[in-house]
């Protein structure tokens, strides 16, 4: 008999924490998948649950192979590193997870420089990115290896790519000796508020990351997605970097059991989102344009809205009152839905901010 059970998230006076939608914990089926994994070592190649997820990711994505990593900021580095040469340049959107939440790792690992176009979405701007591209600048200036575009893009509010634009990005790269990398840290709520398959979007790219551990409540985990034999190359980066794990399975398991049964409600969480910047751009009109909430991301923008208290005093007052929030900037918070907050919880966490933004 597993023990599992008992470790229930029934915590009712615990707060409704909207952060991130990486804050989850495993619920008691997830905690029992890991239990019951099938391991071995997986430096190895000997773990049966990481080659299982490894594949069936790879099967979703459509490409020849994937590589189970423990961050979604590791399968970014190596799959930024397969396309970008040390000293050449990456280009992507100005706030990026790449450009902003890595901690400089590209450069500071592998010598990656990147040049940043603006979109207030941080959606694809292809005209931008035809001016910032050079691929070949010869001895003087630094040359574009690689684009990297965020899908859906985190700091941009969630917002989903428009499947033409990163068609017309990969012409426009392809065209030019120049790769593509897509950070899908959340392609599953891209295509779930779109419809269109992850593979259709992976298509666009030469290789690709995706993460089990936001909004899927898996509690680590995300994969590189790619050619076998770039993605053979990054297995050996991955050892090297001293990130080669041994029986990973009980942790491919919670992913496996992330995608079986914890895909299919993330819908559930965009209408939490959207129902959320209703209601906050009823009382502070400005605050949010409900119909720009297209995920399980709500950015709110205090100054647009004529409130003048500051970001991190309202996110005080939100917390004194039971309800987290992510300070973005001093005018800016950040609100995420996921499977550990409910519907009732987020009209919860409205009624608190309308208050806390008063
Ligand atoms: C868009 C995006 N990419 C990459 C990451 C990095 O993931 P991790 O925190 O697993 O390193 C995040 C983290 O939130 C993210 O939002």
């Amino acid at each position: 008999m597993l023990v599992v059970a008992e470790v229930e998230n029934t915590d009712r006076d615990r707060p409704v924490d909207l952060r991130s939608d990486t804050v989850t914990t495993p619920t008691p089926g997830m905690r029992a998948a890991m239990a019951r994994a099938e391991v071995g070592d997986d430096v190895y190649a000997e773990d049966p649950t990481c080659r299982a997820l490894e594949e069936r990711v790879a099967d979703l994505l459509g490409t020849e192979a994937a590589l189970f990593t423990v961050t979604g900021s590791l399968a970014n580095l190596l799959g930024v590193r397969a396309l970008v040469r040390p000293g050449a340049e990456v280009l992507c959107e100005a706030r990026a997870h790449i450009a902003r939440a890595e901690l400089g790792a590209h450069a500071a690992v592998f010598g990656v420089t990147s040049r940043t176009w603006s979109h207030p979405r941080g959606l694809v701007d292809l005209a931008a990115v035809r001016e910032l591209l050079v691929p070949d600048a010869g001895p003087y200036f630094v040359s574009t290896a690689a684009v990297s575009v965020e899908n859906t893009h985190n700091f941009g509010g969630g917002s989903v790519q428009p499947l033409d634009s990163l068609r017309a990005l990969r012409e426009l790269t392809a065209a030019s000796g120049v790769g593509v990398h897509l950070d899908g840290a959340r392609l599953w709520h891209a295509s779930a508020a779109t419809g269109v398959a992850p593979g259709t979007y992976a298509a666009c790219a030469d290789l690709v990351s995706v993460a089990l551990s936001k909004g899927l409540g898996a509690p680590v985990g995300s994969l590189l997605a790619g050619p076998a034999a770039a993605v053979a190359d990054a297995r050996v980066w991955r050892k090297r970097l001293g990130a080669g794990w041994r029986q990973a399975g009980v942790l491919a398991a919670a992913g496996m059991y992330a995608l079986d049964h914890h895909l299919d409600r993330v819908p559930e969480d965009h209408a939490n989102a959207r129902a959320l910047a209703d209601r906050l751009a009823d009382v502070a009109p400005g605050i949010v344009d409900p119909a720009g909430v297209q995920t399980n991301i709500v950015v709110l923008d205090l100054a647009a809205a004529g409130i003048r208290t500051g970001a991190a005093e309202v996110a005080e007052r939100a917390r004194a009152a039971g309800v987290l929030v992510s300070v973005l900037g001093p005018a800016a918070l950040r609100l995420v839905t996921h499977l550990d907050v409910d519907e009732a919880g987020c009209r919860h966490a409205g009624e608190v901010l309308s208050t806390a933004l008063k």
